[in-house]
């Protein structure tokens, strides 16, 4: 299958890509905006693959997207360019509307004129808002808190309709916390990771009892892959890891592995409107054919000793762009504190 990933520099994104390579029915096409997380190190390994093929390009833009499909022949397309970081969308939210929702809906677009037969959306478990017990099913109601969730759920929303409306063959995934190399130092595990490295304080928000489901890489990109290859079209699919963990208790993990000192701990400020917890039931998923296969403990220990041996890769995010973001998201957070 020709299949174009967008998004592909990015964390998710370019795991996947490796992975589709991995199967020679597949050639891949990477259409990528290279913005801040997008990072094209992450695919110096199969940048000179002969089924690979990178364009610079913006979901945003139809003329490029058209152009895309067209040419390359696509016959299937994996939506995993996003907006991510829940921090930042409270600090920016339209440009997490542009591209969630205003991208989401070109690309949806260019796909049905296209014609192409399997379109699937990476979409999130934070559609289902903050789920205090039990697990969100794909049927529940979507009720976002954030301006990443509520844009994430908007272009859900869109692609759904495009089944219900032309009958055009769109897939979703649901997937919940997701952790492994190359993943931007933004999120939770690799700040924590890089951080203690540094000897630098691990911010914790609010009391730490924060719960997440955490889901491996290499877990999501099987479940993008079996879901884009053997799904009902049509079709929602929750994918969640089995490994629900307070926030706090990653933290010391990290800590641990590293054998740096919890003193390093320090609780801050919280984010506003922070959901508590978020949970999937995956019964859908597995009845389809997949489980996840890597334990949490393995995994993180794999993340944070990537973590370790590729220092080159994290220090020149850190000490780029990003200093100026941590200051203004961590900067008086960590100078006031509060107590956990
Ligand atoms: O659930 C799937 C979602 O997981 C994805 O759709 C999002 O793209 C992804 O960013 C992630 O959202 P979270 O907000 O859960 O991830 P984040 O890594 O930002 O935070 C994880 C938890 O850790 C959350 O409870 C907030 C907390 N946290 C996070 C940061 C960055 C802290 O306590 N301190 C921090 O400095």
């Amino acid at each position: 299958m020709r299949i174009l990933v967008t998004g592909g520099a990015g964390f998710i994104g370019s795991h996947l890509v490796r992975r589709l390579l991995a199967d020679p029915r597949h050639q891949v096409v990477n259409l990528d905006a290279l913005r801040y997380s997008g990072n094209l190190e992450n695919l110096a390994d199969v940048a000179g693959h002969p089924r690979y093929t990178f364009v610079h390009g913006d979901i945003c833009d139809a003329a490029t997207v058209e152009q895309v499909l067209k040419e390359q022949g696509i016959e299937a397309v994996v939506n995993a360019a996003a907006e991510t970081h829940v921090d930042r969308s409270i600090l920016d939210p339209h440009s997490f509307a542009k591209t969630d929702v205003v991208g989401t809906a070109v690309l949806l677009e260019a796909s049905r004129k296209a014609k192409v037969e399997r379109y699937l959306q990476v979409s999130t478990d934070e559609v289902y808002g903050s789920v205090e017990t039990g697990m969100s099913t794909e049927e529940d109601p979507l009720i976002p808190r954030s301006p990443y969730a509520a844009s994430k759920a908007g272009g859900d929303l869109l692609v759904r309709s495009y089944w219900t409306t032309y009958r055009f063959p769109v897939l979703i995934t649901r997937g919940s916390n997701t952790y492994g190399p190359h993943q931007y130092p933004e999120k939770f595990i690799p700040l924590c990771v890089t951080n203690a490295i540094d000897d630098q304080p691990l911010p914790i928000y609010g009391d730490g009892r924060y719960r997440r489901d955490w889901l491996s890489v290499h877990d999501h990109c099987s479940a993008i892959e079996h879901v884009l290859l053997n799904g009902r079209p049509g079709t929602v699919y929750n994918v969640g890891g089995g490994n629900e963990r307070e926030n706090i208790a990653v933290a010391e993990m990290i800590l641990e592995q590293l054998g740096k000192p919890t003193s390093l701990i320090r609780f801050v400020e919280d984010r506003p409107g922070h959901d508590r917890r978020y949970a999937v039931d995956c019964s859908r998923l597995r009845a389809l054919g997949w489980a996840p296969t890597v334990p949490f403990e393995e995994g993180l220990r794999a993340t944070v000793d990537w973590y370790r041996t590729h220092e080159g890769w994290w220090r020149k995010i850190k000490s780029g762009e990003f200093r100026a973001y941590y200051e203004r998201m961590y900067g008086k957070r960590l100078r006031e504190g509060v107590t956990g």
